[in-house]
Protein backbone atom coordinates (compact mmCIF):
# COMPACT_ATOMS: atom_id res chain seq x y z
CA UNK A 1 0.00 0.00 0.00
CA UNK A 2 1.03 3.31 -0.91
CA UNK A 3 0.97 6.56 0.98
CA UNK A 4 0.39 10.10 -0.87
CA UNK A 5 0.11 13.68 -0.18
CA UNK A 6 0.07 15.70 -2.96
CA UNK A 7 -2.70 16.20 -5.40
CA UNK A 8 -0.41 15.37 -8.46
CA UNK A 9 0.49 12.11 -7.04
CA UNK A 10 -2.93 10.58 -6.31
CA UNK A 11 -4.08 11.72 -9.52
CA UNK A 12 -1.03 9.83 -11.67
CA UNK A 13 -1.60 6.92 -9.38
CA UNK A 14 -5.62 6.39 -10.65
CA UNK A 15 -4.45 7.55 -13.70
CA UNK A 16 -2.33 4.39 -13.96
CA UNK A 17 -5.05 2.27 -12.02
CA UNK A 18 -7.39 3.59 -14.64
CA UNK A 19 -5.23 3.00 -17.56
CA UNK A 20 -5.22 -0.71 -16.53
CA UNK A 21 -8.98 -0.83 -16.39
CA UNK A 22 -9.43 -0.84 -13.14
CA UNK A 23 -12.75 0.82 -11.43
CA UNK A 24 -11.71 3.31 -8.52
CA UNK A 25 -13.34 3.18 -4.76
CA UNK A 26 -13.42 6.35 -2.62
CA UNK A 27 -13.28 6.16 1.27
CA UNK A 28 -13.04 9.92 1.98
CA UNK A 29 -11.95 9.78 6.45
CA UNK A 30 -10.17 11.66 8.60
CA UNK A 31 -8.15 9.08 10.39
CA UNK A 32 -7.62 7.61 13.25
CA UNK A 33 -9.57 4.58 12.06
CA UNK A 34 -12.06 2.14 13.67
CA UNK A 35 -13.36 -0.85 12.44
CA UNK A 36 -16.55 1.90 11.01
CA UNK A 37 -14.07 3.20 8.64
CA UNK A 38 -12.51 -0.50 8.18
CA UNK A 39 -16.24 -1.86 7.00
CA UNK A 40 -16.47 1.28 4.44
CA UNK A 41 -13.14 -0.06 3.57
CA UNK A 42 -13.88 -3.45 3.22
CA UNK A 43 -17.21 -2.29 0.80
CA UNK A 44 -15.42 -0.70 -1.20
CA UNK A 45 -12.56 -3.52 -1.71
CA UNK A 46 -15.74 -5.99 -2.78
CA UNK A 47 -16.89 -3.16 -5.84
CA UNK A 48 -13.84 -1.41 -6.63
CA UNK A 49 -10.91 -2.32 -9.06
CA UNK A 50 -8.61 -0.06 -6.72
CA UNK A 51 -9.54 1.28 -3.41
CA UNK A 52 -8.25 4.80 -2.10
CA UNK A 53 -8.45 5.95 0.93
CA UNK A 54 -8.14 9.77 2.22
CA UNK A 55 -6.77 10.60 5.46
CA UNK A 56 -7.13 14.46 6.27
CA UNK A 57 -9.02 16.37 9.20
CA UNK A 58 -10.69 19.01 7.04
CA UNK A 59 -10.27 22.31 9.04
CA UNK A 60 -12.95 23.98 7.35
CA UNK A 61 -15.73 21.70 8.98
CA UNK A 62 -14.71 22.27 12.03
CA UNK A 63 -16.37 25.32 14.23
CA UNK A 64 -14.11 27.67 15.89
CA UNK A 65 -14.64 26.26 19.59
CA UNK A 66 -14.81 22.41 18.18
CA UNK A 67 -12.13 19.70 18.67
CA UNK A 68 -9.98 20.39 15.74
CA UNK A 69 -6.25 20.74 17.17
CA UNK A 70 -6.63 18.27 19.63
CA UNK A 71 -8.77 15.65 16.96
CA UNK A 72 -6.90 11.98 17.47
CA UNK A 73 -4.38 11.39 14.33
CA UNK A 74 -1.73 8.33 14.44
CA UNK A 75 -1.00 7.83 10.32
CA UNK A 76 1.11 4.83 10.75
CA UNK A 77 -1.36 3.18 12.61
CA UNK A 78 -4.10 4.37 10.04
CA UNK A 79 -1.81 2.80 6.99
CA UNK A 80 -1.37 -0.53 8.68
CA UNK A 81 -5.23 -0.89 9.61
CA UNK A 82 -6.02 0.29 5.93
CA UNK A 83 -3.50 -1.98 4.25
CA UNK A 84 -4.76 -5.12 6.31
CA UNK A 85 -8.07 -4.26 4.56
CA UNK A 86 -6.43 -4.19 0.86
CA UNK A 87 -6.42 -0.33 0.86
CA UNK A 88 -4.37 0.15 -2.28
CA UNK A 89 -3.15 4.02 -1.93
CA UNK A 90 -4.14 6.44 1.29
CA UNK A 91 -4.08 10.06 0.49
CA UNK A 92 -3.36 12.52 3.57
CA UNK A 93 -2.32 16.14 2.07
CA UNK A 94 -1.28 18.64 4.13
CA UNK A 95 -3.79 21.58 4.93
CA UNK A 96 -2.27 23.90 1.97
CA UNK A 97 -2.61 21.72 -0.41
CA UNK A 98 -6.07 21.27 0.27
CA UNK A 99 -6.69 24.86 1.10
CA UNK A 100 -3.81 27.03 -0.67
CA UNK A 101 -3.14 31.03 0.05
CA UNK A 102 -6.06 32.62 -1.82
CA UNK A 103 -8.41 29.93 -1.62
CA UNK A 104 -12.16 30.75 -1.50
CA UNK A 105 -14.49 28.64 -3.38
CA UNK A 106 -17.43 27.00 -1.02
CA UNK A 107 -20.61 24.38 -1.71
CA UNK A 108 -23.41 25.24 0.45
CA UNK A 109 -25.89 22.22 -0.05
CA UNK A 110 -29.52 24.02 1.62
CA UNK A 111 -32.42 22.58 3.07
CA UNK A 112 -31.32 19.40 4.88
CA UNK A 113 -28.43 21.11 6.19
CA UNK A 114 -30.82 23.58 8.24
CA UNK A 115 -31.59 21.07 11.40
CA UNK A 116 -29.61 18.53 13.45
CA UNK A 117 -26.23 18.41 12.65
CA UNK A 118 -26.56 21.49 10.79
CA UNK A 119 -28.35 23.70 13.54
CA UNK A 120 -25.95 22.79 15.91
CA UNK A 121 -22.79 22.93 13.91
CA UNK A 122 -22.85 25.84 11.88
CA UNK A 123 -20.86 25.74 8.75
CA UNK A 124 -19.94 22.65 9.21
CA UNK A 125 -22.07 20.84 5.85
CA UNK A 126 -20.56 23.22 4.20
CA UNK A 127 -17.01 22.29 5.46
CA UNK A 128 -17.87 18.83 4.75
CA UNK A 129 -19.75 19.20 1.37
CA UNK A 130 -16.74 21.54 -0.15
CA UNK A 131 -13.90 18.60 0.97
CA UNK A 132 -16.04 15.86 -0.40
CA UNK A 133 -16.61 18.13 -3.76
CA UNK A 134 -12.62 18.33 -3.74
CA UNK A 135 -11.94 14.90 -2.60
CA UNK A 136 -14.51 13.56 -5.94
CA UNK A 137 -12.63 16.31 -8.14
CA UNK A 138 -9.23 14.76 -7.40
CA UNK A 139 -9.55 11.15 -7.26
CA UNK A 140 -12.68 10.71 -9.68
CA UNK A 141 -14.06 8.07 -7.82
CA UNK A 142 -16.86 5.71 -9.85
CA UNK A 143 -18.26 4.91 -6.36
CA UNK A 144 -17.82 6.70 -3.04
CA UNK A 145 -18.62 4.48 0.22
CA UNK A 146 -20.03 6.73 3.43
CA UNK A 147 -21.40 5.41 7.13
CA UNK A 148 -25.38 5.68 8.00
CA UNK A 149 -23.31 6.75 11.94
CA UNK A 150 -23.45 10.26 9.63
CA UNK A 151 -26.39 10.01 8.52
CA UNK A 152 -27.48 13.38 7.99
CA UNK A 153 -23.75 13.95 6.22
CA UNK A 154 -24.60 10.93 4.02
CA UNK A 155 -27.72 12.62 2.94
CA UNK A 156 -26.25 15.75 1.88
CA UNK A 157 -23.67 13.72 0.12
CA UNK A 158 -26.49 11.81 -1.72
CA UNK A 159 -27.99 15.42 -2.23
CA UNK A 160 -24.69 17.05 -3.55
CA UNK A 161 -23.97 14.41 -5.89
CA UNK A 162 -27.47 14.36 -7.72
CA UNK A 163 -27.75 18.23 -7.80
CA UNK A 164 -24.25 19.10 -9.32
CA UNK A 165 -24.77 16.16 -11.61
CA UNK A 166 -21.58 14.25 -9.99
CA UNK A 167 -21.06 10.89 -12.02
CA UNK A 168 -20.23 8.56 -9.33
CA UNK A 169 -22.72 6.17 -7.04
CA UNK A 170 -22.77 6.93 -3.60
CA UNK A 171 -23.03 3.96 -1.40
CA UNK A 172 -24.14 4.09 2.64
CA UNK A 173 -22.61 1.41 4.90
CA UNK A 174 -24.43 0.35 7.80
CA UNK A 175 -23.35 1.82 11.04
CA UNK A 176 -20.60 -0.25 13.24
CA UNK A 177 -21.02 -0.79 16.66
CA UNK A 178 -18.77 -2.02 20.08
CA UNK A 179 -20.23 -5.13 21.56
CA UNK A 180 -22.10 -2.88 23.96
CA UNK A 181 -24.31 -1.18 21.13
CA UNK A 182 -22.13 2.01 21.31
CA UNK A 183 -21.40 3.11 17.81
CA UNK A 184 -18.30 3.32 16.58
CA UNK A 185 -16.09 6.54 16.51
CA UNK A 186 -12.72 8.24 16.61
CA UNK A 187 -14.27 10.34 19.19
CA UNK A 188 -14.46 8.13 21.58
CA UNK A 189 -11.04 7.83 22.66
CA UNK A 190 -11.67 10.66 24.49
CA UNK A 191 -14.23 9.41 27.04
CA UNK A 192 -12.67 8.55 30.61
CA UNK A 193 -14.24 5.31 31.75
CA UNK A 194 -17.22 6.49 33.53
CA UNK A 195 -18.13 8.44 30.23
CA UNK A 196 -17.51 5.47 28.32
CA UNK A 197 -20.17 3.70 30.74
CA UNK A 198 -22.69 6.22 30.14
CA UNK A 199 -22.76 6.71 26.89
CA UNK A 200 -24.27 3.31 26.70
CA UNK A 201 -27.75 5.68 26.64
CA UNK A 202 -27.50 6.69 23.26
CA UNK A 203 -27.78 2.99 21.72
CA UNK A 204 -29.81 2.10 24.91
CA UNK A 205 -32.25 4.58 24.08
CA UNK A 206 -32.93 4.26 20.27
CA UNK A 207 -33.68 0.52 21.02
CA UNK A 208 -35.97 1.25 23.42
CA UNK A 209 -37.78 4.16 20.57
CA UNK A 210 -37.82 1.26 18.13
CA UNK A 211 -39.75 -1.11 20.64
CA UNK A 212 -42.42 1.56 21.28
CA UNK A 213 -42.66 1.58 17.51
CA UNK A 214 -42.74 -2.02 17.13
CA UNK A 215 -45.62 -1.54 19.82
CA UNK A 216 -47.50 0.73 17.80
CA UNK A 217 -46.64 4.25 18.96
CA UNK A 218 -46.57 6.46 16.31
CA UNK A 219 -46.52 9.83 17.86
CA UNK A 220 -43.57 11.55 16.84
CA UNK A 221 -43.09 13.80 20.15
CA UNK A 222 -43.88 10.76 22.38
CA UNK A 223 -40.92 9.25 20.83
CA UNK A 224 -39.07 11.88 21.62
CA UNK A 225 -40.18 12.60 25.01
CA UNK A 226 -39.39 8.62 25.44
CA UNK A 227 -35.67 9.27 24.03
CA UNK A 228 -34.75 12.66 26.12
CA UNK A 229 -36.40 11.22 29.28
CA UNK A 230 -34.22 8.19 29.26
CA UNK A 231 -30.70 9.97 28.38
CA UNK A 232 -31.58 12.99 30.94
CA UNK A 233 -31.81 10.18 33.76
CA UNK A 234 -28.03 9.88 32.91
CA UNK A 235 -26.27 12.16 34.75
CA UNK A 236 -23.37 12.45 32.83
CA UNK A 237 -25.03 13.05 29.55
CA UNK A 238 -26.28 16.42 28.31
CA UNK A 239 -28.82 16.63 25.33
CA UNK A 240 -27.79 18.92 22.45
CA UNK A 241 -30.79 17.30 19.86
CA UNK A 242 -32.90 14.45 19.73
CA UNK A 243 -34.82 14.58 16.81
CA UNK A 244 -37.05 12.87 14.04
CA UNK A 245 -37.72 13.61 10.58
CA UNK A 246 -38.87 12.09 7.49
CA UNK A 247 -36.27 9.69 5.70
CA UNK A 248 -34.85 10.54 3.61
CA UNK A 249 -36.87 13.72 2.91
CA UNK A 250 -35.84 15.37 6.23
CA UNK A 251 -39.31 16.81 6.69
CA UNK A 252 -40.82 17.46 9.79
CA UNK A 253 -43.56 14.93 10.89
CA UNK A 254 -46.01 14.52 13.46
CA UNK A 255 -46.99 11.29 12.81
CA UNK A 256 -44.54 8.34 11.65
CA UNK A 257 -45.48 7.12 8.24
CA UNK A 258 -43.01 5.32 6.05
CA UNK A 259 -39.40 5.64 7.17
CA UNK A 260 -38.45 8.32 9.55
CA UNK A 261 -34.76 9.55 11.05
CA UNK A 262 -34.43 9.18 14.71
CA UNK A 263 -31.19 11.19 15.39
CA UNK A 264 -29.65 12.79 18.43
CA UNK A 265 -26.31 14.52 19.67
CA UNK A 266 -25.15 14.19 23.41
CA UNK A 267 -21.87 15.45 25.16
CA UNK A 268 -20.61 14.30 27.45
CA UNK A 269 -18.29 16.53 29.08
CA UNK A 270 -16.28 18.34 26.11
CA UNK A 271 -17.03 15.00 23.55
CA UNK A 272 -20.27 15.19 21.85
CA UNK A 273 -21.33 12.04 20.33
CA UNK A 274 -24.24 11.38 17.42
CA UNK A 275 -26.30 8.07 16.99
CA UNK A 276 -29.47 7.65 15.17
CA UNK A 277 -31.91 4.62 13.60
CA UNK A 278 -34.44 4.47 10.98
CA UNK A 279 -37.96 4.50 12.35
CA UNK A 280 -40.04 1.99 10.36
CA UNK A 281 -43.90 3.63 10.63
P1 LIG B 1 -14.90 10.46 9.75
O1 LIG B 1 -15.64 10.87 10.99
O2 LIG B 1 -13.50 10.02 9.86
O3 LIG B 1 -15.75 9.31 9.09
C1 LIG B 1 -15.38 8.81 7.82
C2 LIG B 1 -16.49 7.91 7.31
O4 LIG B 1 -16.65 6.80 8.21
C3 LIG B 1 -17.86 8.62 7.27
O5 LIG B 1 -18.54 8.27 6.08
C4 LIG B 1 -18.55 8.09 8.50
O6 LIG B 1 -19.97 8.09 8.39
C5 LIG B 1 -18.01 6.68 8.55
N1 LIG B 1 -18.16 6.12 9.90
C6 LIG B 1 -17.70 6.66 11.07
N2 LIG B 1 -18.07 5.88 12.11
C7 LIG B 1 -18.77 4.84 11.59
C8 LIG B 1 -19.42 3.70 12.15
N3 LIG B 1 -19.44 3.47 13.46
N4 LIG B 1 -20.05 2.83 11.30
C9 LIG B 1 -20.06 3.07 9.96
N5 LIG B 1 -19.45 4.12 9.38
C10 LIG B 1 -18.82 4.99 10.17
O7 LIG B 1 -17.18 11.80 8.35
C11 LIG B 1 -16.05 12.27 8.21
O8 LIG B 1 -14.91 11.66 8.70
C12 LIG B 1 -15.79 13.57 7.46
O9 LIG B 1 -16.90 14.39 7.62
C13 LIG B 1 -15.49 13.35 5.94
C14 LIG B 1 -16.66 12.71 5.20
C15 LIG B 1 -14.23 12.50 5.77
C16 LIG B 1 -15.22 14.73 5.29
O10 LIG B 1 -14.16 15.38 5.91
Amino acid sequence: MKIVHTIAEIREFVRQARLAGCTVGLVPTMGYLHEGHLELMRRARERCGIVVASVFVNPTQFGPNEDLARYPRDLERDARLAAEVGVDVIFNPPVEEMYPPGYCTYVDVERITENMCGASRPGHFRGVATVVTKLFNIVRPDAAFFGQKDAQQALVIRRMAADLNMDLEIVTVPTVREPDGLAMSSRNVYLDPEQRRAALVLAGSLDRAVEAVRAGERDVLQIRRLVEELIRAEPLARIDYVEIYSYPGLEPVERLQGQALLALAVKFGQTRLIDNVILEG
